[in-house]
């Protein structure tokens, strides 16, 4: 039997159900496998638990994180905490902690789904975009000066290191090289408005390239790329993005293929020094929290990251085969693809398919 243990977090909102599937679906293929069992614990660190301890986590919560195999978290931030204090009181901490400086995102028409670009197939709509997950645009440095006064003002500044640009565009090379189709690397960048930390981005892109001579290698700027992820997104393979432009980027690749309720990411330490994290793009959704209709896909799907992660890519293959034919049948999906379905009621259906999967 092989063991592994996973955190959950399942923060706010539509994050507790979601979780509450995705564990389902994992408990369903581990079971039916027979050869893997999950060992979980649970923490309740959202913004219910800052309302109650002036916190997101307590002040150990890293150190209690890193003992575990894998981190399965739903979506932090509701009305009444601002942003930026959930974010950077749990989210952040934990990806940078833990360097997790590699987000894979996937951007792929699951089998049932239909894009809302007119006449784009399966075959169109097959990519992968990583994203520098550590640094970037949204490095917290910078600061706020007299404010309250007519000279109020912020500045903030990005951080783009030689360490952590190589280590993003070697992973996303080596992807390009290992598992993609054609063979093709799309650097994102802004050089043009952006004259010091883009340009620098852009050298190293061109000295990686050289170790992986038969990638074929394109720079794009930010905003012509948006623009093409919706006019020729068959194009696109491995799309490599700083922090910020690849943040914007994979909602408009949720977008594309079925919406936020279906994308999936995961927050990956490559070298497996410290727990890789799984959560969905989406946020905890505060518009249908609480009504039991949020879409379980993107939840599920990254649980199926998790198990690729942790080495049981059969099961991973599995639990997506399930999600698929839930999808290709139609009759048991959320509000959000056109359904009336719960949450539940969609995992539940997973969960029964998975039997002709996992065995
Ligand atoms: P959101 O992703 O929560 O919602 C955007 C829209 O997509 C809403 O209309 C929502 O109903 C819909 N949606 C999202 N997930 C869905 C699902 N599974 N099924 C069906 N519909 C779904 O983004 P929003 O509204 O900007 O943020 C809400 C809160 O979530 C904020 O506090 C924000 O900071 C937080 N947030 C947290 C993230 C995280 O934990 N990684 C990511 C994004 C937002
Ligand atoms: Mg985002």
């Amino acid at each position: 039997m092989r063991h592994y243990s996973i955190a959950l977090i399942p923060g706010d909102g539509i994050g507790v159900d979601v979780i509450r599937e995705g564990k389902k679906v994992l408990d369903a293929v581990c079971e039916l496998d027979g050869g893997v069992s999950l060992d979980y614990e649970s923490f309740e660190w959202s913004c219910e638990y800052y309302a109650k301890h002036g916190k997101m986590m307590p002040d150990n919560g890293l150190e209690i994180l890193k003992n575990f195999d894998s981190i399965y978290l739903g979506a932090v931030g509701y009305p009444g905490v601002p942003d930026h204090v959930s974010l950077w009181g749990l989210l952040l901490p934990i990806r940078r902690s833990f360097q997790q400086y590699i987000n894979i995102r996937p951007v792929k028409l699951l089998r049932g789904l239909k894009s809302p670009l007119a006449e784009r197939t399966r075959e169109d709509l097959d990519f992968i975009v990583i994203r520098e997950n550590n640094e970037g645009e949204y490095s917290s440095i910078g600061g706020r000066m007299y404010e309250g006064t007519d000279q109020d003002m912020a500045i903030q500044n990005s951080v783009f290191t030689r360490q952590g640009v190589e280590k993003v565009l070697r992973y996303a090379y080596r992807l390009a090289q290992e598992k993609s189709k054609r063979k093709r690397l799309t650097a994102a960048t802004k050089s043009n408005g952006i004259n010091h930390t883009m340009p620098f981005w852009d050298e190293y892109v061109q000295k990686i390239n050289k170790e992986y001579p038969e990638i074929e290698t394109s720079t794009v700027h930010i905003d012509a790329l948006c623009a093409y992820f919706v006019s020729k997104p068959d194009t696109f393979d491995v799309v490599v993005a700083s922090n910020l432009f690849g943040d914007i980027l994979t909602d408009l690749g949720a977008a594309i293929v079925g919406g936020m309720g279906i994308a999936p990411s995961a927050n990956i330490n490559p070298e497996k020094n410290y727990p890789s994290m799984f959560e969905p793009v989406h946020g905890s959704a505060p518009d249908i929290a609480g009504k039991g209709i949020a879409n379980p896909v993107a939840a599920i799907w990254c649980a199926s990251m998790m198990l690729e992660h942790l080495g049981e890519a059969r099961l991973a293959e599995a639990v997506m085969q399930a999600v698929e034919d839930v999808l290709e049948e139609g009759k048991v999906v959320t509000p959000d693809l056109g359904g009336k379905a719960t949450t539940e009621e969609m995992g539940d259906l997973i969960c029964e398919r998975l039997k002709i999967h996992a065995r």
